[in-house]
């Protein structure tokens, strides 16, 4: 069987971060994780310029929008196919998902919708689309309160958004699995539970299918 790849997505809060912590001890190096943008040393220093630079805030949509493509396309020739033609799968926080969400839905750029298309047939064709995509689904205003009040946390420019711009980025994930292989998980579940949905729905996918022995 072919080693598969699969995109982990949700809003900022949805507890991402946890379950591919959880995720990561579990399967350790039977998968190789990654994260978008950044997962090769040259797509890490696009998520710097695009994430952390104090001048990003003032980058445009559309700027962004190819920063992120130009950081997936640098991560698919340089970690993702040579890692599942050596049969490893491949599990990425983030991917073209993201994209779809928020820079398309979220900041309100669907003229851009027809390029999104040609860019994932330019990225993905000949390759490998991703296999399927597991989006960590919860209501706009319990994503926005989370990351408010999660003070602990790196907040960047992302994240300073009113609850209108969170509702825009659900029905964005919602619409992406409208035409791709998506399975939205309830993310106001307790992260055991959420855990363990994951698990079983990567067996159930055929993603890691023998996880189905091992899922108490
Ligand atoms: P990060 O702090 O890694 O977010 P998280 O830990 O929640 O994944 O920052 C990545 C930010 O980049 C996040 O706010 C989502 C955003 N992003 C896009 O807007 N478009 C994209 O295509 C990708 C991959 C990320």
């Amino acid at each position: 069987m072919k080693a598969k790849y699969v995109i982990f997505d949700g809003m900022d809060g949805s507890g991402k971060g946890t379950q591919m912590d959880l995720l990561q001890k579990k399967l350790g190096d039977r998968v190789v994780f990654t994260r978008e943008p950044g997962g090769t040393p040259f797509a890490e220093k696009i998520r710097m310029l695009v994430r952390d630079d104090p001048l990003a805030g003032e980058s445009t949509a559309l700027n962004n929008f190819f920063l992120f493509w130009a950081a997936r396309e640098e991560l698919q020739h340089n970690l993702v196919m040579p890692t599942l033609q050596s049969g490893k799968p491949v599990f990425s926080d983030r991917g073209d998902s993201s994209t779809y969400a928020f820079q398309l839905w979220g900041e309100e750029h669907l003229e851009l919708l027809d390029m999104f298309g040609r860019m994932r047939d330019l990225v993905f064709d000949e390759r490998h689309e991703p296999d399927l995509y597991i989006v960590f689904d919860l209501p706009a205003d319990v994503a926005r309160a989370r990351v408010m009040v999660d003070a602990a946390r790196n907040r960047n420019h992302f994240d300073d958004r009113d609850l209108a711009y969170y509702e825009r980025v659900r029905e964005g994930f919602i619409r992406f699995g409208r035409n791709l292989p998506v399975v939205f998980i309830d993310a106001t579940w307790k992260p055991a539970e959420i855990h363990r949905k994951v698990l079983m729905t990567l067996a159930a996918e055929m993603i890691i299918p023998e996880l189905a022995f091992v899922i108490d």
